[in-house]
């Protein structure tokens, strides 16, 4: 009996040591990295505010371009070099173009364009669609063209359905450790009302 008793003070205590070690955790912070999805608080409405956007087909852009124009920000069309085609945008076939960019870690597709000086803005918000689940490959290329030291970065997506939780964390890393980083919002579509109402959630006072 004092046997059994003992076995089940060993397992209570592994299992207090593995909640108490983050085992549980289910935050997607991971190495250091502090994305965040909550309000960040440091976008006022004296930002300067950038807002890059990616979109093959239009969905994004609308968005974006709804978002600069509520947050009173500057708009910026991340262009690829070379443009996706259909085919290049196939997401059944598995040796697409983007379906092979988005299985290779270093693919960083080249962009055609720059921001003109980027140090004037203290605020980017990014906005991409998802593709297999991430932001595509030239996001990665985007951030890591300029220096984003004591920045602050929201992103937001359109996606067929799958929401845009954990798919910044590839992000951060390549950005600076002061850079203040935020995962924010999937957007099915540009709804106005929608998009005032997560530009007051990171802070800004959107007038009507
Ligand atoms: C190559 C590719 C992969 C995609 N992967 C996903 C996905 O994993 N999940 C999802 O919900 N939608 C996925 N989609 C749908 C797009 O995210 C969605 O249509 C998006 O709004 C397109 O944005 P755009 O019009 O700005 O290019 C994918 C689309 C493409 C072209």
């Amino acid at each position: 009996m004092k046997k059994i008793k003992r076995l089940i003070c060993v397992c209570i205590a592994l299992f207090l040591l593995a909640v108490t070690t983050g085992c549980g955790n289910l935050n997607v912070n991971n190495d250091n990295q502090n994305v965040n999805s909550t309000n960040p608080t440091y976008v006022t409405d004296d930002s300067n505010i950038l807002v890059a956007y990616f979109s093959c087909t239009g969905t994004t852009e609308e968005v974006a371009k709804e978002v600069a124009d509520e947050a009173d920000g500057d708009l910026f069309e991340i262009q690829p070099l070379k443009a996706y085609s259909e085919e290049d945008l196939d997401y059944n076939n598995e040796n697409s173009r983007a379906a092979l960019e988005q299985k290779d870690d270093n693919a960083r597709p080249e962009i055609k364009n720059e921001v003109d000086n980027i140090q004037q803005y203290d605020t980017i918000i990014i906005g991409y669609p998802i593709w297999f689940g991430k932001a595509p490959k030239i996001i990665c290329s985007f951030l890591e063209s300029y220096d984003f030291t004591d920045k602050t970065v929201i992103t937001f997506c359109t996606s067929g359905g799958s929401d845009i939780e954990g798919t910044a964390k590839d992000l951060e890393s390549l950005c600076d450790k002061s850079t203040k980083f935020y995962e924010g919002k999937r957007f099915a579509g540009a709804s106005e009302e929608e998009i005032d109402l997560w530009l007051e959630t990171i802070g800004l006072d959107i007038e009507e």
